[in-house]
């Protein structure tokens, strides 16, 4: 069966099944059905505005348009449909609805200016998704944060036990992460809300279409300045992948950290059953699969991102085929997003913590080697030499297998001096903005809290 072709007059034979395989994309714009009827609606109106068609035909065409919308909602795109791409397919269906009337719907406008207009309010609707589900994981992280703001666990460089944290502050290191996640998210979507619509194929509509009250009508806050790079511009989906990659970025080192944080190793966490993973062969496992897929995702992240970028650059202006290709990178990262963040605030919220483990480990004296150092500074020894001093301490406290407590005091170091290695008093004494003072942890987070709650970054 030949099929309705949005542009076979000027050929003599029908396109070849070979061409027919590689070119067409309704396997996968599909997915901007909605869009495209909300982008059909518009522009029909749009073009009874202008007096260029009647009102009696955009009354058809709009409601032809709707009928198309909920019937595709009820039963799905047909199986047997085979259409170029979701433009065929909706202008076919409506010309199966009101025959040659449907014909007109295309006045003065492109598949090019068209399917800017669908991606570009497919990519406002997954940018606003990506804030709000990184809004929504840091405020998971800020309520643990509030609980645990005291709750003192080691903290960490090079994964070597280095000064001593609490729970609630490590929770805040990631509330921050996702807050700038958020707000990255948020400013993307201000830059992408510009509507294409009436840039025509390349120059712009030659019709007296009031583009100001067209973009509005469909939710944007102006028109595009320029039709040649309206038609050809997909930085909003490249924004949006890169947004989402950093999130993922950031995920994947909350997962890692949690890996650890959850091993038997390390034993400071335990996942919550309903998000944890066994083995088929090994019945005592408790696998961190959430985390480990989380992490993963950010690295085929990275190549979707990559993937953009690369079928972007040295493209000629304006639209070019190529093009057609900028879709599926965003639907699969969106879809990612969409599984991976729930899962991951499920996880934070039922994580369940062994605070007496963290809080053993966290007292191991040498995390508050630093304290000591200072506690000699302090009385007038230059920070050099006190740090050498307590660093023969310690290397004397590893061979003998002791603490430095126990090594008691010295005639350097004083026992006033070793009164420094105690954790709450470290933890005390770091009550600056950003640190990690349970009293600045509970500040933080308390208001953190109030900021998330009411959906502010
Ligand atoms: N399916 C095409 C795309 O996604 C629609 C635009 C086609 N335009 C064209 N000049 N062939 O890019």
């Amino acid at each position: 069966m030949t099929r309705r072709q949005l542009w076979g007059g000027r050929f003599s034979e029908p396109p070849a099944q070979a061409l027919r395989a590689f070119n067409d994309s309704f396997g996968f714009d599909r997915a901007l059905l909605a869009e495209d009827i909300r982008g059909s609606i518009a522009w029909a109106e749009a073009l009874g505005a202008a007096d260029v068609l009647s009102s009696q035909d955009v009354k058809k065409l709009v409601t032809g348009l709707q009928e198309i919308g909920s019937e595709v909602a009820k039963t799905g795109v047909p199986s047997d449909a085979d259409d170029e791409d979701v433009h065929s397919f909706i202008e076919a269906r409506l010309a199966a609805k009101l025959g040659p009337l449907a014909g007109k719907l295309h006045t003065g406008r492109s598949r090019n200016d068209q399917v800017a207009t669908d991606f570009r309010l497919y990519v406002k609707d997954a940018l606003a998704e990506g804030a709000a589900a990184a809004r929504g994981l840091a405020l998971a992280l800020a309520r643990r944060a509030e609980a645990e703001a005291a709750t003192p666990m080691p903290g960490y460089t090079h994964l070597k036990r280095a000064e001593p944290v609490t729970f609630g502050h490590w929770c805040l290191a990631y509330v921050e992460m996702l807050r700038r996640d958020a707000g990255r998210f948020d400013d993307a979507a201000s830059r992408a809300d510009e509507c294409p619509l009436g840039s025509g194929a390349l120059s712009g509509t030659p019709l007296p279409i009031d583009r100001e009250a067209l973009a509005r009508s469909l939710g944007f806050l102006r028109p595009t300045a320029n039709s040649l790079d309206a038609v050809s511009d997909r930085d909003a989906a490249a924004e949006f992948l890169f947004a989402a990659t950093l999130l993922l970025v950031h995920l994947s080192r909350l997962g890692e950290d949690l890996i650890a944080f959850t091993s038997d190793e390390f034993g400071f966490a335990a996942l919550p059953d309903a998000l944890a993973t066994g083995s088929s062969r090994m019945p005592q496992k408790k696998n961190p699969d959430v985390l480990e897929l989380a992490r993963g995702h950010a690295g085929r992240a990275i190549g979707e991102l990559t993937g953009l970028l690369a079928l972007l650059k040295g493209l000629p202006l304006a639209y070019d085929k190529d093009l057609q290709l900028d879709k599926e990178p965003v639907f699969r990262v969106r879809g990612v997003l969409a599984a991976a963040l729930p899962a991951l605030i499920g996880l934070v919220e039922g994580l369940h913590l062994d605070r007496e483990r963290m809080a053993l480990a966290a007292s191991d004296d040498r995390l508050l080697a630093t304290e000591l150092t200072d506690a000699l500074a302090k009385r007038g020894m230059p920070f050099r030499e006190a740090h050498e001093i307590i660093g023969r301490r310690i290397a004397e406290a590893e061979a003998r297998g002791s603490t430095l407590a126990a090594l008691g005091p010295t005639k350097e170091i004083t026992s006033q001096d070793l009164q420094a290695l105690d954790v709450g008093r470290a933890l005390g004494k770091r009550d600056i903005t950003g640190g990690a003072a349970p009293r600045q942890v509970a500040r933080a987070a308390k208001a953190a809290v109030r900021r998330l709650t009411r959906g502010a970054a």
